[in-house]
């Protein structure tokens, strides 16, 4: 890639995409994550003094309608607050390029707001090139999608390089992936083996101990032969899941399967927890966490892994009474000498419940991105900065 620190931005302007699509209540930010691993690029930006749009887009709006509830401007509230000055919020940037200051960041409203965006118009791609000397791709987290804001501009603009969060979100993946330390342990927790099926064939293929927590473990949990009562279980996959535990086998990894579980009778706040032997599932019960046996099990394959790469939660966390196996889970990524690498928005939520967000090495601001990069999937945002290098 063209490095962002390898060009002169003095009085430039330059156009980065950032991923700012935060959570937003009641016309405030609830978590402002996103927007502090963005602020090295745009502090970098301002600091060389060049002229800063940042552009980026926030939920899923109606393309070409403009509707405050997905404004950025509580954005730009929260970045103002980092930044000590009034971020600017600019919506007619199509009709008219910005007045900018050298050393300015002006905000630019919602690009999903933008007829065109999300089918990577090339009309559209235009204008916003037209927008800037320097387009700095910086959204990891949407690198993706193959949009008129993260992939037809690059193609477009003067120069296009990478934005410094991009760039350390991409090393941080490459090191845990293209060469990992030994033994590598991958976590993939979550509701649905469909959802995530892709991830569990590309890490079957790469890690030593594939740990599989959720809903997902439950199909794992009837391939295995266990009663799963009444859980989350997807039965025409069973087949599949038996297959992979198989291949693992076959090379010497594994696929462990839990020893004990955590039961309710019904998904509910309050519901009562009881843990179980895993041949002692009831018809009636719901497998909703794994049991201490088996977290403590986990807890000390994480111990002796060189690499560990963490999606998803290994049980119903949100409610205390089955948040045991994911507490006893991130403690141990807490206290690992591995390098560890966590991405996805439940993982995050479980990182910051049990307050380990300095302890693990490297926390991805990706959900979707991340994932289909551990598929093994080309990001075309990364692979137009590619072709941009060759240029
Ligand atoms: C995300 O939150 O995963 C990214 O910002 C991408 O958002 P999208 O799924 O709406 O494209």
């Amino acid at each position: 890639f063209i490095k962002l620190t390898d060009l002169d931005l003095a009085g430039k302007r330059v156009l980065i995409r950032s991923d700012l699509n935060v959570p937003v209540k009641n016309g405030k930010v609830t978590s402002d994550a996103r927007i502090t691993a963005s602020m090295p690029t745009f502090e970098h930006c301002m600091k060389a003094g060049a002229k800063v749009m940042v552009m980026s887009h926030l939920g899923r709006p109606e393309e070409g309608v403009f509707s405050e509830a997905d404004s950025l401007k509580p954005v730009a509230e929260t970045l103002g607050a980092k930044l000590g000055r009034e971020v600017r919020v600019v919506r007619d940037y199509l009709e008219q390029a910005p007045e900018l200051a050298d050393g300015e960041l002006v905000l630019l409203e919602n690009v999903r707001f933008n007829k065109g965006e999300g089918k990577d118009n090339a009309d559209l791609a235009k204008q916003y090139a037209a927008l800037c000397d320097v387009f700095v791709m910086d959204a990891f987290g949407t690198a993706h999608r193959a949009q008129a804001s993260t992939h037809g501009v690059g193609q477009q603009a003067p120069v296009a390089c990478a934005g410094l969060l991009l760039a350390e979100e991409l090393d941080a993946l490459q090191k845990a992936l293209a060469a990992p330390a030994r033994p590598m342990v991958a976590i993939v927790g979550g509701s649905k083996v469909s959802t995530k099926l892709t991830v569990l064939e590309a890490l079957s293929e790469k890690v030593d101990q594939l740990v599989v927590g959720g809903g997902i473990a439950n199909t794992f949990l009837a391939a295995a032969g266990y009663p799963v009562g009444k859980s989350l279980c997807e039965h025409d996959l069973i087949p599949t899941a038996k297959a992979l535990m198989e291949k693992m086998t076959a090379r010497g990894a594994s696929i462990p399967i839990a020893v004990d579980v955590v039961c309710g009778k019904k998904f509910d706040e309050n519901e009562p927890a009881v843990t179980k032997g895993v041949a002692d599932v009831a018809e009636d019960d719901m497998i909703f966490d794994i049991g201490p046996k088996s977290a403590q099990e986990l807890a000390e394959v994480i111990a002796k892994a060189g690499t560990i790469v963490w999606n998803g939660p290994v049980g119903v966390f949100e409610f205390d009474q089955f948040g045991g196996g994911t507490k006893t889970v991130s403690m141990a990524i807490a206290e690992a000498p591995g390098f560890s690498l966590a991405g996805g928005g439940d993982t995050i939520a479980a990182i910051q419940k049990y307050d380990i967000y300095d302890k693990v090495s490297y926390i991805s601001t990706a959900g979707g991105a991340f994932l289909e990069y551990l598929e093994g999937k080309t990001l075309p945002a990364v692979a137009m900065l590619e072709a941009r290098a060759k240029d």
